[in-house]
């Protein structure tokens, strides 16, 4: 993997990391109305975020490393978030603490590489 490409992953892939975090952020507070658009903010960038994720790994540690199926079920969950988030606006701060817990989850697997 050439370094341009390995820059333009690793932007696109931590930009798209905070945007789909944004989108469950937005969801615990946004209009009704607003839930349509969010969620096609939250697929667009949740499959950036996976599709440059597994292109680094498998170009960088060649699908070596429990961490990043750790990271890929951290995404699953925040996948699910922002739907969540509209139907049960009840439980919002359950949905900002869970959504933190994941992506600090997240970032602690790619950082440290424990297993
Ligand atoms: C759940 C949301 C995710 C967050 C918040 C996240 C966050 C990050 C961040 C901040 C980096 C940059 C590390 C650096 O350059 O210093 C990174 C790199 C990386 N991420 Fe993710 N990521 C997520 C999901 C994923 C997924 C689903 C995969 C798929 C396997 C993945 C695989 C990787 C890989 C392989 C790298 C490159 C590590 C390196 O540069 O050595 N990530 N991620």
């Amino acid at each position: 993997m050439s370094i341009q490409e390995s820059n333009a992953l690793h932007l696109i892939h931590v930009l798209s990391a905070v945007a789909a975090v944004g989108t469950i952020f937005y969801a615990c507070a946004g209009a009704p109305e607003t839930r349509k658009k969010t969620l096609m903010w939250s697929g667009i960038t949740g499959l950036l975020v996976l599709l440059t994720g597994v292109r680094m790994w498998q170009a960088m540690y060649d699908f070596q490393g429990t961490w990043a199926v750790v990271k890929i079920v951290c995404w699953l969950g925040l996948a699910a978030l922002t739907g969540i988030a509209y139907r049960k606006r009840e439980h919002a701060s359950l949905w900002i603490r869970l959504a933190l817990g994941l992506t600090a989850l997240a970032l602690a697997m790619v950082y440290v590489q424990p297993f």
